[in-house]
């Protein structure tokens, strides 16, 4: 009897446990299955809900998504975490949240390690005039420019979070002068700290490839602007991987034409897909991806989400949470 009595218990406790956690995965089948195996291992009391499975808002208290799910204020009340699916959130808005939800970058290895891969790539493509040589084999023109060593080439890298930090540290390896501005002062080794308003005009001077990996955010909408790219050394580069909303296309096409930019290597526009027949599409100087620079890898990210939910719950910051008030 007690045996039964104490069975009883535990379903109620189990039952209740049930109701009071449950994690929303809203990705496709395929990471959902995988997510899901990694929290039976270690987050074995935590409910997992996938996509297109019944449950109640009103028992969520994480979700995980790339996109805003609808009346998320309204029906899920008892929400205290959305993870973002990718590095950004600013596709997933702090107005449509529950006040009291917060909202975290999916930092993780895998995201860390595609995006220093594609910014080196990048970066050398540049320095090494790839995107001319390319334009050159199209017209069977073998014509030699000059080249010099990463050594003295100055690389500026907008964006000093994680990734940002990250791409830098790739870098170092090739012997460029690197620098990065933030909005804060943030100190690196081997790498000139620029920060705020101030010191955007001196950074950009100093910078031959301009690397963008900025959140985007009402301060830094458009921020690759006509003005901006002005204050480049004639001839600089620029390795757009942060957001299309970020730059100014026409000014870029404009910089290009010029010769103020040499050439651009782009994994993100405005909007996305690229319409057909935009002029970025086939323009010689421009290397273009559609945007695949970086992507969260599944078992990564997975265990990179179980950390946060047990920094959560021990009451500690999680990686990657947003600020509301700077909003990322
Ligand atoms: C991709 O752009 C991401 O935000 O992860």
């Amino acid at each position: 009897m007690p045996i039964l009595l104490a069975a009883s218990r535990i379903s109620t406790l189990q039952a209740t446990t049930r109701c009071e956690m449950a994690f929303y995965c809203n990705a496709d089948e395929v990471r959902a299955r995988a997510i899901r195996d990694c929290f039976s291992r270690e987050l074995p009391d935590l409910r997992f809900v996938a996509a297109g499975e019944p449950f109640e808002p009103e028992e969520v208290q994480y979700i995980l998504t790339w996109k805003v799910i609808p009346e998320l204020r309204e029906r899920y009340r008892k929400l205290e975490v959305v993870f973002s699916l990718g590095a950004g959130v600013d596709q997933l808005r702090f107005e449509e949240l529950p006040q009291q939800a917060k909202l975290v970058r999916l930092i993780e290895p895998g995201i860390i390690a595609l995006m220093q891969e594609y910014v080196v790539m990048a970066t050398l493509a540049l320095h090494r005039d790839l995107p001319i040589y390319l334009g050159q084999r199209a017209e069977a023109e073998w014509i030699k420019h000059p080249i010099r060593p990463a050594f003295g080439v100055r690389v500026g890298v907008m964006g000093l979070g994680q990734l940002g930090q990250a791409v830098l540290r790739a870098l170092a390896p090739f012997g460029f002068e690197l620098a990065g501005w933030s909005r804060t002062p943030r100190a690196m080794e081997g790498v000139s700290s620029f920060a705020g308003d101030k010191e955007l005009a001196p950074f950009l001077a100093r910078t031959d490839i301009l690397i963008c990996l900025l959140p985007l955010t009402n301060a830094t909408h458009g921020i690759l602007s006509r003005t901006l790219l002005a204050q480049l050394p004639m001839g600089a580069g620029l390795v757009h991987v942060g957001r299309g909303q970020h730059l100014d296309q026409d000014a870029l096409l404009e910089a290009l034409g010029s010769g103020q930019l040499r050439g651009a290597v782009l994994d993100v526009t405005d909007p996305e897909p690229l319409p057909k027949g935009h002029a970025i599409w086939n323009h010689p100087r421009i290397l273009l991806t559609p945007h695949i620079a970086s992507t969260a890898q599944t078992d990564t990210a997975a265990l990179a989400i179980v950390e946060n939910i047990r920094r959560h719950s021990r009451g500690e910051d999680m990686i990657g949470e947003v600020k509301r008030d700077r909003g990322y």
